[in-house]
């Protein structure tokens, strides 16, 4: 994780402090005022989950961060669960308290996305993957393949993976690295200048 004197070389490149939690505290407050720029993609996100809203799915968010895109699902599913994946012990704290309306419905599990096995430790399968601008962060595009990979072994039949995040590497090389780990139907949902909802389904 980031620039914890502990992280591996491959963070090296990371500006953000996420095991800091005054990095974590001043990034938040600096996320509240845009989070309505969000809304339409996280709403764009939801439809695209190829169940009926009413069906008890159990959502898996990589990088859930304070949980932003986790709440809006829990909101608009009202009988998913989700499972809040993320590198940082500080942004799961601050998740616990946002998404206190939602205790019950949700967990963190707490591992590194970037190093071999995290897939092991997550309690799949899951109807549907998702993320919201994290993934970028690992920066090695090999990693981010792998995390792919990894992501297509956890999610059921049927069910799917999307992906909210920049084109770091390019979307059309990482919607490739969805199709080669078995996604199919991959494609972009939604997009701006700098950033795009994108993935693909796991057929049953
Ligand atoms: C920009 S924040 C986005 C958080 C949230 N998904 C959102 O959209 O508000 C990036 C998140 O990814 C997490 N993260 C970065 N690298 C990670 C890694 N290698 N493994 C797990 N989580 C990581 C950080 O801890 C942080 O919570």
């Amino acid at each position: 994780m980031a620039s914890s004197p502990h992280s591996s070389h491959h963070h090296d490149h990371d500006p953000h402090d996420w095991a800091s939690a005054d990095y974590v505290s001043r990034w938040a407050r600096g996320q509240d005022p845009k989070e309505t720029q969000r809304q339409e993609a996280f709403s764009l996100l939801a439809d695209t989950i190829p169940y009926d809203k009413a069906v008890p799915i159990k959502i898996l968010d990589l990088g859930a961060g304070y949980g932003a895109l986790t709440k809006f699902l829990l909101e608009c599913l009202p009988n998913a669960t989700a499972i809040c994946q993320d590198g940082s012990e500080e942004m799961a704290k601050l998740g616990r308290e946002r998404m206190k309306d939602y205790t019950g419905r949700f967990d963190y599990v707490l591992c590194d996305f970037s190093r071999y096995g995290w897939s092991q430790l997550l309690p799949g399968l899951f109807d549907a993957i998702v993320s919201s601008i994290a993934i970028h962060n690992v920066g090695s595009p090999n990693i981010i393949r792998g995390i792919y990979e990894d992501a297509y072994t956890l999610v059921k039949p049927g069910g799917c993976f999307l992906n909210f995040d920049r084109p770091k590497p390019p979307w059309e090389e990482q919607m490739q690295w969805l199709r080669g780990a078995g996604f199919e139907d991959v494609k972009i949902f939604w997009q701006d200048e700098n950033r795009a909802v994108f993935g693909g389904f796991r057929k049953t």
